[in-house]
């Protein structure tokens, strides 16, 4: 399948989760710039000091610091990819129009209570980046990640004043986006809410119904 995906949604609403699942399963290409980003600030690269402190605050990393990241991942990409957590604002997703055909965008909706208490039990893999949650996702071994063995750690922005920080940016500068997809016919809602399992049957069937 030769889509070209973003995906939108709240902090917490499941975008990583469900998009290694996507990924796999229709062959596409991710690229999650909070996950490049995150590595970026653990090798200590000019690019991720830079990125670190607005990362830990909860605001977004300057536009031109995230656009050179995807301009370098999708330069001579070939096929189908999904981008998790790029663009982030209006100017971000004007841009990636001058350098590709986005074809299709999927919103996972979920309510802000659960948002919060996803986020705040979530755990994290530190070598190969897996998402878990200690209740709906738990690792078999406390604290060790099942695929890979690695140490699981929660993330730096992932406290609750952090979280509610990045939820007022979200409302105010990536939710527009909604309605920028929709007005070009290209925007497919889904409720991001319940098991990971159903969420990701509810995708994949409106991924596959989806006209273009
Ligand atoms: P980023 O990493 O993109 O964070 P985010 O958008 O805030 O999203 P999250 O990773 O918090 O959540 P998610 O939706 O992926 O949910 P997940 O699947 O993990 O960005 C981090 C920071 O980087 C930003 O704040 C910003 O500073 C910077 N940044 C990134 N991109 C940028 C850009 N383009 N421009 C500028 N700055 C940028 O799920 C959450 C938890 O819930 C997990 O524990 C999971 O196991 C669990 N879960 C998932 N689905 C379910 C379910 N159905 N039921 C129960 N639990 C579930």
């Amino acid at each position: 399948m030769d889509a070209k995906i973003v995906l939108l949604g709240a902090p917490g609403s499941g975008k990583g989760t469900q998009a290694k699942r996507l990924c796999q399963e229709l062959g596409l290409t991710l690229i999650s710039t909070g996950d490049l980003l995150r590595e970026a600030v653990r090798n200590n690269t000019p690019l991720g000091v830079k990125a670190k402190g607005y990362m830990d605050a909860g605001k977004l990393v300057p536009d031109e610091l995230v656009i050179g990241l995807i301009k370098e991942k999708l330069s001579g990409l070939k096929g189908g990819f999904l981008l998790d957590g790029f663009p982030r604002n209006l100017e971000q997703a004007k841009m990636l129009d001058t350098i590709a055909n986005i074809n299709m965008a999927i919103n996972l909706d979920v309510d802000e209570q659960i948002i919060v208490d996803r986020i705040v039990k979530r755990r994290s893999c530190k070598q190969c980046n897996e998402v878990y949650h200690l209740e709906a996702k738990p690792t078999k071994v406390a604290d060790v990640c099942d695929k890979c063995g690695g140490e699981l750690y929660q993330r730096t922005d992932d406290s609750e004043p952090v979280v509610r920080e990045r939820l007022r940016v979200y409302k105010e500068r990536t939710l527009p986006l909604t309605k920028f997809y929709q007005d070009r016919g290209i925007l497919i809602n889904v409720d991001g809410q319940g098991e990971i399992d159903e969420v990701f049957e509810r995708i994949l069937k409106a991924v596959k119904e989806f006209k273009h």
